[in-house]
């Protein structure tokens, strides 16, 4: 199959470009290379003659047209967008833009095409997006795939908007789709303001390891290439307007996660303190929601997918994978606001 991915030199996305070319499928890799941009995630396979890449925005009308003629994908996976909620808190419109605007945008260039195509049954758009668009949740329950959508932040916003464009694209002029909403993602290529990577890199570097508010905020953790996997399965098995929901059934605290990351590096890249003590409480994010955790009933019995590591496993895989690779995040340390506090008021 052929492949358009947006925002393939992403976190998310570039993980999808490596197993989708692992798995012999084409892949053209759509990437505006913002900030969050790091080509070298894909360099395990740019040579490869399955994969191609446009440098592009998925708000530009012409180019979509373009891209979409010259290379005549079988189906979109569409990553591509403004992805930190405290960089939506300081700076809303680039999140509009990008995950609103240019979700329209790749629509209507995804819709010109198929029909253009003949409207083969075969394509599939498939929207990749979040959890937090179904909000915060209480100490008990679980979302599902009809939980009310009621997102608090304007990243999750605009990603609820994005979702509805997409369903209403299905139904009112038949676009296929599938839809999923995952949970909070860790693993290698993580950009290095995250939680995740701040938490390994300030206790590296002796900094203070901050933790918002008091660190209660829970988080159904997955391994990205549990995702990666999990989003070729429903590209490939879904059911066409149909959502999943993704989660690694692995929720933790925050400050469980950061505990949890210190003890990994006191065994790993042993000091002759524990990198607990750099621990540092600061004011929480405003509309910091409490809780998010996944049913993934759904996609556990109609497609037969499960993760394949615990948060154990992968947090392990994923310190390890920072101490090896200081090339990599020492490269994106200079980007604009990474290793400062964004989104406080
Ligand atoms: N990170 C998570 O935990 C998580 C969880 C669930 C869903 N998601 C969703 O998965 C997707 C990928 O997330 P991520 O964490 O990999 O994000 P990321 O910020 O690491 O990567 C986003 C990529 O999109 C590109 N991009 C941004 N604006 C663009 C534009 N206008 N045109 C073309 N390319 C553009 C960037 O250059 C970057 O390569 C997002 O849609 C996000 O909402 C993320």
């Amino acid at each position: 199959m052929k492949i358009l991915v947006t925002g393939g030199a992403g976190f998310i996305g570039s993980a999808v470009v490596r197993q989708a070319i692992r798995d012999g499928h084409e892949v053209v890799n759509v990437d505006a290379l913002t900030y969050a941009a790091c080509l070298a995630n894909v360099s395990a396979v740019d040579t490869d003659p399955a994969y191609a890449f446009e440098q592009a925005d998925i708000c530009d009308a012409a180019e979509m047209k373009r891209i979409f003629a010259t290379h005549k994908p079988d189906a979109v996976m569409h990553l591509a967008a403004e992805s930190h909620v405290d960089r939506s808190i300081d700076g809303p419109q680039a999140f509009i833009q990008t995950n609103i605007v240019g979700t329209f945008t790749l629509l209507q260039a995804a819709l010109a095409y198929w029909d253009g195509m003949g409207r083969p049954e075969g394509f599939r758009f498939h929207h990749i997006s979040t959890d937090e668009v179904y909000g915060s949740l209480g100490a008990e329950g679980q979302f599902v795939e009809t939980t009310p959508y009621d997102p608090n932040s304007p990243y999750s916003a605009s990603k609820a908007a994005s979702d509805h464009l997409v369903r209403s694209w299905g139904e009112t002029y038949g676009l296929p789709y599938v839809l999923t909403n995952c949970s909070n993602n860790y693993g290698p290529y993580h950009f290095p303001e995250k939680l995740i990577p701040v938490v390994i890199l300030n206790a590296l570097a002796g900094k203070p390891v901050p933790v918002y508010g008091k660190g209660d905020n829970v988080r159904d953790w997955l391994y990205v290439e549990d995702h990666a996997d999990a989003l070729l399965t429903v590209l490939q098995n879904g059911a066409n307007a149909r959502t999943y929901n993704i989660g690694g059934e692995n929720e933790a605290q925050n400050i469980e996660i950061v505990r949890m990351i210190c003890a990994l590096l006191d065994e790993l890249r042993p000091t002759n303190t524990p990198y607990e003590e750099q621990i540092s409480f600061v004011t929480d994010r405003p509309g910091h929601d409490l809780r998010y955790a996944i049913d993934p009933e759904r996609i556990r019995t109609e497609l037969g997918w499960r993760p394949s590591v615990t948060l154990e496993q992968g947090l392990r895989k994923t310190v390890q994978w920072y101490l090896d690779n200081e090339d990599w995040w020492r490269a994106l340390q200079d980007r604009d606001g990474v290793g400062t506090r964004l989104g406080k008021s």
